[in-house]
């Protein structure tokens, strides 16, 4: 063996430095205290969200009705998330048809519960589920995001980095765990962007992988699967939507939130290796659910969708996969999928999604296509959304 280096301190001395580089790199991006902040959006941008012309938004500011954009550089008329929000209040209150400008619940509507899951590490959850809670948030739902994932790739996206910022607890484990659990409301974050709310993630959360065990040898009748559904009972008022971004692994964290869950998406590389995981994931999920069910877990849901991620249109194996899963699941597979893109990937290694990277750093033909593919995945899926409210 060899002497003197023991694998704990190495590996220890190897975190240390990393998480000392990585605040750094952090310090870098977000001058000068570390907060993340939402770019502006144009006009441009602003009237394709609300489904509006951009005349009818100068017009409005014109008349001084409404919020004042800031003007940018060439005259660029630029709109904070804030302004957003408050033109959709705004515009709502005279729209003939109700829900135009603000789509979320209305009276009788239930709380909708998305979970995105796989236990294939790198399936594109955590990319699905930022880019999906900020398109919803940014299309007027008031979201909450939970990140579930002790790695907390959600949570870093969003600014938050587990080591340092969240020294005393503030994760969903909080919250559910057996012993003085916290209030809901004690945990949850605002973020940066308007109708996004955050319950951030690290390691704490693995606690309540190793807890549960030792409740359920102990028979105290206590169940884990209630546990999350009982926590967003507590908030359920304050959200359209709650969005779980899923650990790669189907621990009591992930059934909880299944068992939480009013709509399930299943992230899939189209890829060989990928979906043969992805068949053991669908087995193990259901003996499991099954004897939560058993237990008397709800298991009641509005929709299940499968998701083809980082998908290279004019790869051939890729295409013969999607066919394949077509051909087994039919409506269960999206019609759109997240194509792979550089522009999605480059956004992440600056911490942001493409709806809050500046998008004059990225080459303007790959931003689109990209950005076009994201909006078409996010659109099909809040229609799903509206149909589970029955319209
Ligand atoms: N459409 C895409 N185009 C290009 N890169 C992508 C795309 N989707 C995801 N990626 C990249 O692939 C990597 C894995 O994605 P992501 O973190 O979303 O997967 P995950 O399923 O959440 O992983 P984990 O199981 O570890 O939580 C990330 O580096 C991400 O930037
Ligand atoms: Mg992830």
């Amino acid at each position: 063996m060899n002497q003197g280096t023991r694998i704990d301190r190495l590996v220890g001395e190897h975190a240390a430095k990393l998480s000392e580089r990585l605040l750094a790199h952090r310090a870098q991006l977000f001058p000068p205290n570390s907060a993340k902040q939402l770019r502006r959006f144009t006009s441009g941008e602003v009237a394709e969200l609300l489904g509006v012309k951009d005349a009818y938004l100068r017009k409005l500011g014109l008349e001084g009705r409404g919020p004042q954009p800031e003007t940018g550089p060439g005259g660029r008329r630029l709109y904070t998330s804030n302004d957003i929000m408050a033109l959709r209040r705004m515009l709502e209150a005279g729209a003939k048809t109700p829900g135009t400008y603000l789509p979320g619940r209305r009276k009788n509507d239930h709380l909708q519960v998305i979970t995105v899951v796989n236990f294939k590490g790198g399936s594109g959850k955590t990319t699905t589920a930022a880019h999906l809670a900020q398109k919803c948030a940014l299309d007027g739902y008031r979201v909450l995001a939970i990140d579930l994932d002790p790695q907390a790739s959600f949570s870093a996206l969003h600014g938050f980095q587990p080591e340092f910022d969240l020294l005393d607890g503030g994760t969903l484990y909080d919250a559910i765990r057996y012993e003085d659990p916290e209030p809901m409301r004690k945990i949850i974050r605002q973020t940066y962007f308007t109708n996004l709310d955050l319950v951030p993630g690290n390691l704490d959360l693995m606690e309540f992988e190793h807890d549960t065990p030792r409740v359920l040898a102990a028979r105290s009748g206590q169940m884990f699967f209630t546990r999350i559904a009982e926590k967003l009972a507590e908030v359920e008022a304050d959200y359209d939507l709650v969005i779980f971004d899923c650990p790669p692994q189907l621990g009591f964290l992930t059934m909880s939130a299944l068992s939480a869950a009013t709509a399930v998406l299943v992230t899939v590389h189209p890829q060989m290796l990928d979906v043969m995981s992805m068949c053991q994931f669908l087995l193990m999920t259901s003996n499991l659910l099954g004897v939560v069910a058993e237990a008397g877990g709800n298991m009641e849901y509005d929709w299940l969708r499968y998701l083809v991620t980082r998908y290279e249109p004019g790869d051939g194996p890729q295409n013969q996969m999607v066919s394949f899963m077509r051909s087994l699941f039919g409506e269960h597979v999206l019609n759109h999928a997240m194509l792979k893109s550089t522009a999605i990937s480059d956004a992440g290694v600056t911490k942001q999604t493409l709806y809050e990277i500046d998008k004059g750093s990225l080459t303007r033909s790959t931003y689109d296509r990209a950005l076009e593919s994201l909006n078409a995945v996010n659109g099909e899926i809040e229609a799903l959304i509206q149909k589970a409210w029955g319209r």
